[in-house]
């Protein structure tokens, strides 16, 4: 009898379990930007900054890819972030750039 009243609670314990990860890319991107592209690009609009802000950024070349996002790290300006952004990060870094815009 116990076990039939807790079993459904168990399987929405289980079910959400399955969903978090599901919700977490956007921020994971966004934690990936912080550290691996906020030293440069201001995340925030700012026409002013000498480096465009990845908001900028993000308005005028969005949507981007993972493939273009690595390419683009491969670039020379670009060597330490791309030292900071491992392969899984490039899905949601660019999930987060195409938020941006
Ligand atoms: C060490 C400083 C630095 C870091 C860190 C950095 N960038 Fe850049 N980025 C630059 C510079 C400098 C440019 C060239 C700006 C220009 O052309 O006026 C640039 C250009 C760009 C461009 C435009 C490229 C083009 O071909 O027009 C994009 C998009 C970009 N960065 C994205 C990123 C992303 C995403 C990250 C983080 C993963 C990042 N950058 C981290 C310095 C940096």
């Amino acid at each position: 009898m116990k076990h039939d009243i807790r079993k459904p609670w168990l399987m929405a314990i289980v079910a959400l379990g399955l969903l978090t990860p599901a919700l977490l890319p956007a921020q994971d991107g966004a934690a990936v930007a912080g550290n691996a592209c906020a030293m440069c690009h201001q995340l925030t609009p700012d026409g002013d900054s000498a480096v465009p802000s990845l908001f900028d950024l993000a308005a005028e070349h969005a949507p981007f890819s993972a493939e273009q996002l690595q390419s683009l790290l491969q670039q020379p300006q670009h060597a330490v972030a791309n030292s900071m952004v491992s392969e899984g990060d490039l899905q949601p870094l660019s999930d987060y750039l195409n938020e941006l815009e």
